[in-house]
């Protein structure tokens, strides 16, 4: 993993990158959470790779969830970074924002156990024009062109979903390959952006921006870790996960930090 040196890197919110975050739905900083922190993370990665791959975690826990929250102290400390909490709430111009989702690993692992050997995720949104949402994702590996890049559609997040659909449908049948009208979506996109997620930046997004991957060719990981931060009133996905692997501490975790998982009303 190669970045600037040094400990965490702050981090200013620029009018500009407000402006493409806003307008197409995402923007690059520096990784600012540090050559430590991230080697740190990697290490627990990599000792309970194995371990967690054979995991069963408990029904209805989503497992990457699991896996980023198992990470434990250091973790927490990056999503609670003071900084950051605060780019999120100007992105989403609230006063108090939650982590509403969270995940540490594959995704295109986790995708491929339950739809078989696929090597690419279709184009979706999590979320929609409705949903106000801000990520934070950071690769371990670098993602790029062979190893299942994300590619995003710029501005999709402020169109409706019906709307996207039938466009990305329509591309997807004039490529001539379908006897019926397809259910999964895969096609270039002539406006889409096909980001090379390299450990050195994180990405700042909205997933309720239509994204898609490219084709995992490339052997080796495509691990990421992320989360998402929500208005009041937003997605509360893995609560469950957190009180589970943090049986014993949650219930003792002060008020500010039980808000900022979404422990509290
Ligand atoms: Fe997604």
């Amino acid at each position: 993993m190669q970045f600037a040196k040094g400990d965490e890197t702050i981090v200013k919110l620029t009018m500009a990158q407000m402006n493409h975050f806003h307008t197409n739905g995402f923007f690059f900083m520096p990784n600012p959470f540090g050559e430590e922190r991230m080697r740190e993370i990697e290490q627990v990665a990599v000792e309970n790779e194995d371990k967690w791959a054979s995991t069963d975690w408990p029904n209805g826990l989503n497992k990457l969830a699991c896996q980023f929250l198992m990470v434990g102290e250091p973790i927490l400390k990056i999503v609670e970074q003071p900084q950051l909490v605060e780019i999120a709430k100007r992105l989403l111009d609230c006063k108090q924002v939650h982590v509403g989702a969270c995940g540490l690993g594959d995704a295109l692992k986790a995708i491929s156990q339950s739809q078989g050997p696929h090597r690419q995720v279709y184009w979706h949104a999590d979320g929609g024009p409705d949903i106000k949402q801000v990520s934070f994702r950071t690769g371990l590996d670098r993602h790029d062109p062979t190893n299942a890049p994300l590619r995003i559609l710029p501005g999709s997040h402020l169109r409706a979903r019906e709307e996207i659909w039938e466009e990305l449908l329509q591309l997807e049948i004039a490529t001539g390959q379908h006897d019926f009208s397809p259910k999964e979506l895969y096609t270039k996109h002539p406006a889409e952006v096909e980001t090379i997620l390299d450990p050195r930046w994180t990405l700042v997004w909205t997933p309720s921006c239509w994204h898609a991957t490219g084709v995992k060719t490339a052997a080796g990981p495509r691990r990421a870790m992320g989360w998402n931060y929500f208005p009041a009133g937003g997605r509360k996905r893995d609560v469950e996960a957190l009180k589970y692997i943090f049986p014993d501490e949650w219930e003792n975790w002060n008020d500010e930090r039980k808000q900022l998982w979404g422990l509290l009303d």
